[in-house]
């Protein structure tokens, strides 16, 4: 017997109930539904709707559920539906009558958005976690190689010097923000929508605050509309789960690219990279292309939610059922990526050594070239089309530019003298580059202090 079959005289056919049934994935929020049925529970019995003895019946019975769900001992019913309905069944098959009771002053509507948003708090905090480990391992990388110098690309085409440490710092900006962006996102999904009901709260005098304050929610929904219909939260933190995914992909790229026969700029431990079933000598970076791959589901996901809620009307619709898998899939990919990555990066291998040798041939002081002439009195633009010139002459003999003698320097500016060696030295260039936010070593140990006074503010201030 269904527990809404009042009204029906016909049970219903069994591809609906295939096609509805949505106990397969949302079982996953055992926990938290029954949490949040303990906490309305004992508000009902507070607030004197149901008997404290009631109360204390339901509160137990949900208890002995949760250790049983825990233990492996419950098979759910697909004819049960969902995680709501599967539980509240067994419940009346333990208990009897007093089960029937828990269900009143609520809907499953503002049940399963409390399930749901309180499944995504716990989630997001997680999240978080994993990528302050993350920023941990880049900072690492940072203070081990705030000398090692390297090309910056644009283009990916060698650009100007940095080091990797300015490289390292460079993500752990990035995934600074997306930590914050997830604790914006956390902040907006704090307020309980438990109270209100199917979509217009109830008659009884239900207390709010008092299930939103056991149940952990800073605020209550302040419309219960809003309560049942929203699922902007799950949007933003698919929209914060993809940001993630797409700064995770842009660092495979380097990774997959630095890791070739041609860069050989990092070398991945064997633990983290695979081989081939037919070429021996391979290993792979596999692990960096699964990321970049599954960053594409994340945005499916994301696509998914918005499309789902976007013709919707208000309040509730079985079209949001459809949250739950594409949010559980966001959820669980960024986890595993972010899980994999960190110890990936924390045990490769830096080549220092090709990392340098891959600046002496990238012209890469040739922007300080131009900047030498400009300090001799050649104005910016001309300098650049001198140093312009003196590149193709490099390349056509086969010549860095601290290469060239200065009779070949002079063949293109007479401003060049002898100090030209010092000043485009690749070591010196970098040195130079000292302005707040750039790659010489003294400003990137700024940028890792800064960093790392963040994250100790950051373990002080957890979200709860
Ligand atoms: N399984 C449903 C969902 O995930 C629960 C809410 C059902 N509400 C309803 N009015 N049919 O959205």
């Amino acid at each position: 017997m269904k527990l809404w079959g009042g009204r029906f005289k016909k049970d219903s056919n069994h591809l609906v109930e295939d096609f509805h049934s949505s106990i397969s994935f949302d079982k996953r929020l055992y926990k938290q539904d029954i949490e949040g049925s303990m906490a309305h529970a004992h508000m009902l019995g507070e607030q004197g709707i149901i008997t404290k003895e009631e109360a204390e019946q339901l509160i137990a019975g949900l208890q002995g559920i949760l250790e049983d769900i825990k233990a492996n001992k419950v098979e759910f019913m697909i004819g049960a539906e969902d995680i709501h309905m599967n539980i509240e069944t067994i419940l009346t098959e333990r208990l009897g009558n007093v089960a029937k009771k828990l269900h009143t002053a609520r809907s499953r509507n503002d049940q399963v958005a409390l399930d749901f948003k309180m499944y995504l708090k716990e989630e997001v905090k997680d999240i978080i976690d994993l990528l302050l480990d993350l920023e941990e391992v880049l900072i690492q990388l940072a203070k081990d190689n705030i000398h090692t110098i390297m090309s910056g690309y644009t283009h990916l085409q060698k650009a100007q010097p940095i080091t990797l440490a300015h490289y390292a710092m460079c993500y752990a900006q990035m995934f600074k923000r997306d930590i914050e962006r997830l604790e914006d996102c956390y902040e907006r999904m704090d307020y309980c929508p438990l109270g209100s009901g199917a979509l217009a709260t109830t008659t009884f005098p239900i207390d709010r605050e008092m299930t939103a304050k056991q149940l952990g929610f800073a605020h209550v929904c302040a419309n219960s509309i809003d309560g049942v219909s929203d699922r902007d939260y799950a949007i933003e933190f698919a929209a914060c789960a993809s940001m993630i995914m797409m700064h995770l992909s842009r660092i495979s790229e380097e990774i997959i690219i630095w890791s070739s026969n041609e860069y050989r700029y990092i070398t991945l431990d064997d633990e983290y990279s695979t081989g081939s079933s037919i070429m021996p000598q391979k290993k792979n970076p596999d692990m960096a292309e699964l990321v970049r791959g599954k960053t594409g589901r994340v945005f499916g996901d994301l696509q998914t939610l918005l499309v789902m809620m976007k013709g919707i009307p208000l309040a509730y619709d079985k079209d949001m059922q459809e949250d739950k898998e594409a949010t559980f899939d966001a959820v669980d990919t960024v986890k595993k990526a972010l899980l994999v990555f960190a110890p990936m990066l924390a045990t490769m291998t830096v080549n220092k050594q090709r990392m340098k040798d891959g600046v002496k041939y990238g012209f890469i002081n040739a922007t300080d070239t131009a900047d030498y002439l400009v300090g001799k009195g050649v104005p910016f633009r001309q300098g650049h089309e001198i140093v312009g010139h003196l590149v193709a002459y490099c390349e056509e003999n086969g010549k860095a530019l601290d290469e060239l003698t200065l009779d070949e320097f002079h063949q293109f500016s007479d401003a060049f003298a002898d100090d030209v060696y010092a000043a485009i030295d690749v070591e010196k260039c970098l040195a130079d580059r000292k302005v707040y936010g750039g790659p010489a070593p003294e400003a990137v140990k700024v940028s890792i202090q800064e960093m790392e006074d963040w994250l100790k503010n950051q373990e002080a201030n957890k979200l709860k």
